[in-house]
């Protein structure tokens, strides 16, 4: 995994305690067992449009500090210490008091997992390290809002994303157990020589100063070579279209007649926190996921195509990625649809060469896979889903649309209150409007509103009112499925009113008449159940365990479809960690960025002429575990095409599913899910990358160039990948088994420097390590 990459994880906290100081934890049994175990999840550190987020060293040299309990003020100590703390702690005051008083001895932050010291994790004390603004006032987002971006949604945030703690590394302790050692030396007076323990850190991120647009254009002194020192986050968005695929140009008596307007139902994919590692996202990513993944189901098991071909909209259906990094999903897809709609560059091509006219019409620069999205009408409106996890009170979810100006969310708005199930109503969520300055929560349609500025809109179904949950802390390591335990049944539930709604959206003729186009909807889709199989299995999968077989059997399907039609071996999808994680991660080309081979060459863009010449030319994407298994759950789910007598080919890959003759519409075609039986293609990808950015031509994956028509609005955070050795190691100061030491000291550095330096979703860490 590693070679292939190329990049990797951070290495782990090593821990080198005396045996005696930790005698009574466990940790002392041979040291060299004890340590693979004792992991840390370093802080975020991030560049953006105008600067620097997050934490990192001074410089290259190692930041090495006596570890001192941090309660709330500064410890007592006049030399160089590493202030240990309390996750509780975790807040702008403490942040903000530590760095004021640095002076030059502050070398560090650890955070302890305090979840022993609490009653059962279970307790309100915990802060968001969001802004109070999500993606709103004072982050780099805040100019993609629309209405007030000042609106007080997460009312435990902190703003610690950004902050810049440049010169002062940050790393969280994952093991409660290791923690509490760490607590109990940081708290002890002894300062006696050879009894003390220290930690160091090795985290250089980038120098002072830097913001993204340099750092992509990096070149190296010595060289003058161009040497990028961080790559954009971004990644691979999802969207699907139930019913015959819209034509798009591809085929010569193509007319478009298939070209409907668009009802959208989307949400955001991807979390975070403020230790990338642990970005759980049970509220924010998980529960969306399953929302807009079971609302497809219900679609494809209550609609047949026949009857979505008759509607006079098309429904699609959109999971975002990077959503959290200034809406980079949303905003790449609606932009290549409508606003202002994509422009290729080069002449179109086919996909896959050697397919020809099999293959969709392309992009090689900028490079977009396949251009089916061109082939969706205007868009109507939009209905996104966010936080449906966790619920206030019993049965009631919310809706949040303007009342006073759009006369789209209005009518989306009485369609959600008419689609309830029968333990679930929608009610309006009470949020004021503000001299016509409406605040929506931070979701895909805040996208679309600022985009068609106002002309198009749309509704958001919540499972909070006017304010996020202090339940579950927004975008923080511990909105987790280990902290709180998800509702099933509000996902259900929510997954049947959105179905319902967006069905009743589509049948609108533009009537706006939400009683009849509900009723419709509500007589066709019944109710899915909490215990529904899919829904379990899945929700254990993005909960519990992100390598389950659920994830794993869809997405090496996917992958081994994609390997075929492609026709070369480029991998396997980057796998889900463990311990599901939803932070975007970097745009690449192993992490879904597409790249065209041009003859033996890989391009993240292409202006030559040479495209074509081989067969073996193609484009090609390899999006992550996650985004692969969505894209096969969407395939199944919609994919039963003009088939009635519910009799389906199995398979094991697409070259099972030749002689399909169920996906008989024009420019349709089967492929081969994880469920093993051959589909109708209802799934694409979507490139999430910021849109001030552009692959840089003719060069491979991951470099970038920031476009000659940059509006200079959007946020174009990337994540550094400065130094390849970084890591904390956690020891006692001297003294004690020098020899034993080094030897220790000596495999921390060795498998630190294995692993590289990149700050990905990790957990891959765990495979390798052991
Ligand atoms: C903290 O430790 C507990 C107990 O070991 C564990 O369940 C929890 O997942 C840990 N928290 C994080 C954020 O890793
Ligand atoms: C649109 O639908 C409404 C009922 O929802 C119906 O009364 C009306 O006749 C329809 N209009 C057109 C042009 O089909
Ligand atoms: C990150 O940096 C290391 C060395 O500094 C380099 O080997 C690796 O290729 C870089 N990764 C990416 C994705 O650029």
């Amino acid at each position: 995994m590693k070679l292939r990459t190329g990049v990797a994880a951070y290495g782990l906290l090593l821990l080198i305690l005396s045996p005696p100081a930790v005698a009574d934890d466990g940790l002392d049994k041979p040291f060299t067992s004890s340590f693979a175990r004792l992991e840390h999840a370093p802080c975020t550190s991030l560049f953006y449009r105008n600067g620097r987020l997050g934490c990192g060293t001074e410089d290259t040299s190692l930041q090495v500090g006596q570890l001192k309990y941090f309660d709330g003020s500064l410890p007592d100590i006049k030399s160089p210490y590493v202030a240990v703390m309390e996750e509780e702690m975790l807040t702008v005051d403490s942040i903000n008091t530590l760095l004021s008083a640095r002076g030059g001895y502050l070398q560090g932050i650890l955070v302890l997992n305090s979840t022993s010291e609490e009653d059962g994790g279970q307790n309100n004390q915990y802060y968001s390290p969001d802004s109070l603004y999500p993606r709103g006032y004072g982050t780099p987002s805040a100019n993609l809002n629309y209405g007030t971006n000042a609106y007080a949604w997460n009312p435990k945030g902190q703003g610690l994303f950004d902050i810049d703690m440049h010169g002062i590394p940050m790393a969280y302790v994952i093991d409660a157990d290791v923690s509490k050692s760490l607590r109990k030396e940081a708290q002890s007076v002894s300062d006696a020589p050879g009894d003390t323990i220290v930690a160091e850190f090795n985290y250089y991120m980038g120098p002072d100063k830097m913001t993204s647009a340099k750092c992509l254009a990096w070149k190296d002194v010595a060289t003058n070579q161009w040497n990028p020192k961080c790559l954009p986050i971004g990644g691979t968005s999802v969207w699907a279209t139930p019913g015959s695929p819209p034509s798009y140009g591809d085929s010569e008596n193509d007319n478009n007649a298939n070209n409907r307007p668009v009802v959208v139902l989307a949400a955001g994919m991807d979390s975070t926190s403020m230790f990338h590692d642990i970005s759980p996202g049970a509220n924010t990513a998980a529960s969306n996921i399953l929302t807009v993944l079971m609302a497809a189901r219900l679609i494809g098991k209550y609609v047949n195509d026949n009857t979505l071909d008759s509607l006079p909209n098309r429904i699609v259906f959109a999971l975002f990625e990077a959503e959290q990094y200034g809406f980079v999903g949303s905003r790449s897809f609606l932009r290549d649809v409508a606003y202002p709609g994509f422009e290729c560059k080069s002449s179109l091509v086919r996909a896959v060469s050697r397919l020809g006219e099999k293959s969709d019409l392309a992009c090689i620069n900028p490079v977009r896979p396949s251009m089916k999205f061109t082939g969706l009408g205007q868009i109507k409106g939009m209905l996104s889903v966010d936080q449906l996890g966790y619920l206030l009170g019993d049965g009631v979810l919310y809706v949040h649309a303007d009342n006073n100006n759009d006369m789209y969310g209005t009518f989306l708005a009485n369609v959600l209150k008419s689609s309830g199930t029968n333990s679930f109503s929608v009610a309006s969520a009470s949020v004021n409007s503000n001299n016509n300055a409406y605040p929506y929560p931070p979701t895909p349609l805040t996208s679309l509103l600022h985009l068609s500025e106002g002309a198009v809109g749309g509704a958001v179904l919540t499972g909070y009112d006017y304010a996020f949950t202090n339940k579950v802390p927004y975008h923080s390591h511990r909105d987790s499925a280990d902290y709180f335990s998800v509702n099933l049944k509000s996902i259900a539930a929510a997954a049947t009113i959105a179905a319902r709604s967006i069905l009743a959206a589509a049948y609108d003729n533009g009537s706006y008449d939400y009683a009849t186009s509900a009723n419709y909807a509500k007589n066709l889709i019944g109710e899915l159940n909490y215990d529904d199989k899919d829904l379990v299995a899945l929700s254990n999968c993005l909960l519990h365990n992100g390598q389950c077989e659920m994830i794993q059997k869809y997405s090496s399907v996917d992958a081994a479809n994609e390997r075929i039609r492609f026709g070369r071996n480029m991998g396997s999808p980057n796998p889900m960690p463990k311990a599901a994680n939803f932070y975007a991660g970097v745009y690449h080309r192993y992490y879904g960025q597409p790249v065209v081979a041009v003859g033996d060459q890989l391009y993240g863009a292409y202006n030559g002429n040479d495209y074509g010449n081989k067969a073996s030319d193609a484009i090609h994407i390899l999006p992550e575990a996650l985004e692969s298994a969505i894209h096969g759950l969407f395939n199944d789910y919609l994919g039963r095409g003009s088939n009635s007598n519910g009799k389906f080919t199995s398979c094991k890959t697409v070259s099972d599913c030749g002689n399909v003759d169920y996906c008989s519409a024009e420019g349709d075609r089967a492929t081969c899910t994880g469920g093993g039986v051959c589909v109708c293609e209802r799934a694409s990808y979507h490139v999430a990358l910021d849109e001030a950015l552009l692959p840089a031509e003719n060069k491979p994956a991951g470099y970038f160039v920031v476009n000659e028509n940059d509006e200079g609005i959007s946020a174009m955070y990337t994540e550094p990948n400065w130094s390849n050795d970084v890591g904390v190691r956690v020891y006692r100061d001297a003294g004690w088994l020098p020899g034993f030491l080094s030897l220790a000291a000596g495999l921390a550095v060795g498998s630190a420097s294995i692993f590289g330096a990149f700050v990905l979703r990790i957990g891959l860490k765990k495979e390798k390590l052991y």
